[in-house]
Parts: structure tokens; sequence; C-alpha cells
């Protein structure tokens, strides 16, 4: 298991330990956390599963992949350690990762 904290734009946390070889967007569901929508379903084009990823994880999860790179366009307000959840798979690696949920305006 990961245990994974997910914080809220409002500042709530929330922790899930998620089953390595799911995705923190996938952890995200299972926790049951709002503002991860997934609309697509992992399937990489829609963006609303954006997260930003704790600095002091990002050299361990690592950048975005090409495709998550121009999906992310759709996004709002993307920063640097902007990722697509769906895209990151956790592993045990990954334990403690701390991702922020950004405001959305929907
Ligand atoms: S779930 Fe659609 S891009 Fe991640």
């Amino acid at each position: 298991m990961a245990r994974i904290t997910y914080i809220e734009f409002g500042g709530r946390e929330h922790v899930v330990d998620v089953v390595p070889g799911l995705s923190v967007m996938e952890g995200a569901r299972q926790g049951l956390i709002s503002g991860i929508d997934a609309d697509c379903g992992g399937g990489c084009s829609c963006g609303t599963c954006h997260v930003y990823v704790d600095p002091d994880w990002q050299a361990r999860v690592g950048g975005r992949n090409p495709i998550e790179d121009a999906t992310i366009e759709f996004a709002e307000n993307v920063l640097p350690n902007s990722r697509l959840a769906c895209q990151i798979t956790v592993t045990e690696a990954l334990d403690g990762l701390v991702v922020r949920i950004p405001e959305t305006l929907r």
C-alpha cells in the first residue's frame, strides 16, 4: 500500500491507502475525493484529474509525458508541478505522497 494525502483546494485533507498499480486518480476515486472528476476515466483526454504534486515529491513522481502535456492544456491554473493524476502510477516508492487539488471553476 501507498498512503497518499489529497488536499482539497479549501485545505481539507484526505488520506487514502492506495494499492500499487492503481493511478493516483483511481486512489482519489476510491477515497471519494471531490475535485478530481476524471471525466474520461483515465484516458488522458479530459484534464479533469489535474493535481499539484507537492514540491518535495516532484523528483520522485517525475514529469509529464507528451500526451499528458498536450491534455493538461484543457486544465486551469497549470503550474510547473501540475500533473494529471491518471498518469501517475502508484508504487510503494510513492508511500507518503502529497497532492493538492486545484480550484475548479466548474
Ligand atoms: S482522467 Fe481524464 S485526463 Fe485524467
